[in-house]
Protein backbone atom coordinates (compact mmCIF):
# COMPACT_ATOMS: atom_id res chain seq x y z
CA UNK A 1 0.00 0.00 0.00
CA UNK A 2 2.62 2.12 0.90
CA UNK A 3 4.31 1.63 -2.38
CA UNK A 4 1.22 2.03 -4.30
CA UNK A 5 0.79 5.25 -1.98
CA UNK A 6 4.64 6.35 -3.59
CA UNK A 7 3.59 5.40 -7.05
CA UNK A 8 0.89 7.81 -7.14
CA UNK A 9 3.18 11.23 -6.12
CA UNK A 10 5.64 10.29 -8.21
CA UNK A 11 3.09 9.63 -11.10
CA UNK A 12 3.87 12.85 -13.00
CA UNK A 13 7.67 11.83 -12.87
CA UNK A 14 6.14 8.57 -14.75
CA UNK A 15 8.23 6.23 -11.90
CA UNK A 16 7.31 2.71 -10.94
CA UNK A 17 7.97 1.28 -14.35
CA UNK A 18 5.55 3.10 -16.80
CA UNK A 19 2.65 4.47 -16.27
CA UNK A 20 -1.08 2.88 -14.98
CA UNK A 21 -3.53 2.82 -17.51
CA UNK A 22 -6.75 3.39 -15.92
CA UNK A 23 -9.98 2.40 -17.62
CA UNK A 24 -13.26 3.22 -17.09
CA UNK A 25 -14.66 -0.34 -15.47
CA UNK A 26 -17.99 -1.73 -13.56
CA UNK A 27 -15.06 -3.42 -11.84
CA UNK A 28 -13.06 -1.48 -9.72
CA UNK A 29 -12.12 -4.00 -7.66
CA UNK A 30 -10.43 -6.24 -10.14
CA UNK A 31 -8.94 -2.45 -11.12
CA UNK A 32 -7.24 -2.05 -8.28
CA UNK A 33 -6.02 -5.78 -7.89
CA UNK A 34 -4.39 -5.35 -10.79
CA UNK A 35 -2.35 -2.20 -9.97
CA UNK A 36 -1.54 -3.75 -6.57
CA UNK A 37 -0.33 -7.09 -7.47
CA UNK A 38 0.78 -7.23 -10.86
CA UNK A 39 2.62 -3.53 -11.28
CA UNK A 40 5.72 -5.13 -9.04
CA UNK A 41 7.80 -7.32 -11.19
CA UNK A 42 7.13 -4.99 -14.49
CA UNK A 43 4.72 -2.80 -16.08
CA UNK A 44 1.08 -2.39 -15.96
CA UNK A 45 -0.05 -3.66 -19.36
CA UNK A 46 -3.22 -2.14 -21.16
CA UNK A 47 -5.65 -5.19 -20.70
CA UNK A 48 -6.12 -4.17 -24.43
CA UNK A 49 -3.23 -5.37 -25.84
CA UNK A 50 -4.20 -9.10 -25.34
CA UNK A 51 -7.19 -10.51 -26.36
CA UNK A 52 -9.89 -11.76 -23.54
CA UNK A 53 -8.35 -15.50 -23.98
CA UNK A 54 -4.70 -14.62 -23.89
CA UNK A 55 -5.65 -13.54 -20.61
CA UNK A 56 -6.76 -16.64 -19.48
CA UNK A 57 -3.34 -18.81 -20.46
CA UNK A 58 -1.40 -15.39 -18.64
CA UNK A 59 -3.08 -15.50 -15.76
CA UNK A 60 -2.56 -18.87 -15.19
CA UNK A 61 1.14 -18.37 -15.10
CA UNK A 62 1.17 -15.19 -13.55
CA UNK A 63 -1.52 -15.89 -10.56
CA UNK A 64 0.77 -18.10 -9.46
CA UNK A 65 3.88 -15.40 -9.48
CA UNK A 66 1.65 -12.93 -7.61
CA UNK A 67 0.53 -15.41 -5.24
CA UNK A 68 -3.02 -14.56 -5.96
CA UNK A 69 -5.92 -16.35 -4.32
CA UNK A 70 -8.64 -18.08 -6.39
CA UNK A 71 -10.60 -15.02 -5.53
CA UNK A 72 -8.15 -12.44 -6.58
CA UNK A 73 -7.35 -14.27 -9.78
CA UNK A 74 -11.02 -14.41 -10.74
CA UNK A 75 -11.26 -10.28 -9.61
CA UNK A 76 -8.03 -9.27 -12.11
CA UNK A 77 -9.40 -11.53 -14.72
CA UNK A 78 -13.02 -10.11 -14.57
CA UNK A 79 -11.66 -6.82 -15.21
CA UNK A 80 -8.91 -8.01 -17.59
CA UNK A 81 -11.77 -9.10 -20.08
CA UNK A 82 -13.87 -7.03 -19.69
CA UNK A 83 -14.79 -5.18 -22.97
C1 LIG B 1 7.08 -12.12 -9.32
C2 LIG B 1 7.11 -11.22 -10.45
C3 LIG B 1 5.85 -11.04 -11.29
C4 LIG B 1 4.59 -10.72 -10.86
C5 LIG B 1 4.13 -10.46 -9.43
C6 LIG B 1 3.76 -10.64 -12.04
N1 LIG B 1 4.52 -10.87 -13.16
FE1 LIG B 1 3.87 -10.77 -15.10
N2 LIG B 1 5.73 -11.30 -15.74
C7 LIG B 1 6.82 -11.56 -14.94
C8 LIG B 1 7.93 -11.96 -15.78
C9 LIG B 1 9.32 -12.33 -15.28
C10 LIG B 1 7.47 -11.92 -17.11
C11 LIG B 1 8.23 -12.23 -18.40
C12 LIG B 1 8.62 -13.65 -18.53
C13 LIG B 1 7.46 -14.59 -18.60
O1 LIG B 1 6.62 -14.46 -19.53
O2 LIG B 1 7.39 -15.49 -17.73
C14 LIG B 1 6.09 -11.50 -17.06
C15 LIG B 1 5.30 -11.32 -18.17
C16 LIG B 1 4.00 -10.86 -18.14
C17 LIG B 1 3.19 -10.59 -19.31
C18 LIG B 1 3.61 -10.79 -20.75
C19 LIG B 1 4.38 -9.63 -21.27
C20 LIG B 1 4.78 -9.84 -22.70
O3 LIG B 1 5.11 -8.85 -23.34
O4 LIG B 1 4.75 -10.98 -23.18
C21 LIG B 1 1.98 -10.16 -18.88
C22 LIG B 1 0.80 -9.71 -19.72
C23 LIG B 1 2.00 -10.19 -17.43
N3 LIG B 1 3.24 -10.61 -17.01
C24 LIG B 1 0.92 -9.88 -16.63
C25 LIG B 1 0.93 -10.01 -15.24
C26 LIG B 1 -0.24 -9.91 -14.41
C27 LIG B 1 -1.66 -9.68 -14.91
C28 LIG B 1 0.17 -10.05 -13.11
C29 LIG B 1 -0.70 -10.05 -11.85
C30 LIG B 1 -1.63 -11.14 -11.70
C31 LIG B 1 1.61 -10.24 -13.14
N4 LIG B 1 2.03 -10.21 -14.45
C32 LIG B 1 2.41 -10.37 -12.02
C33 LIG B 1 6.86 -11.44 -13.56
C34 LIG B 1 5.80 -11.13 -12.74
Amino acid sequence: MKYLLLCFLSFSLSSCGGKEVFKNTKYPTGQNLYFSKCGGCHQIYDRDRYAPAAWDTLMNEMAEKSKLTIEEKNQILTYLKER
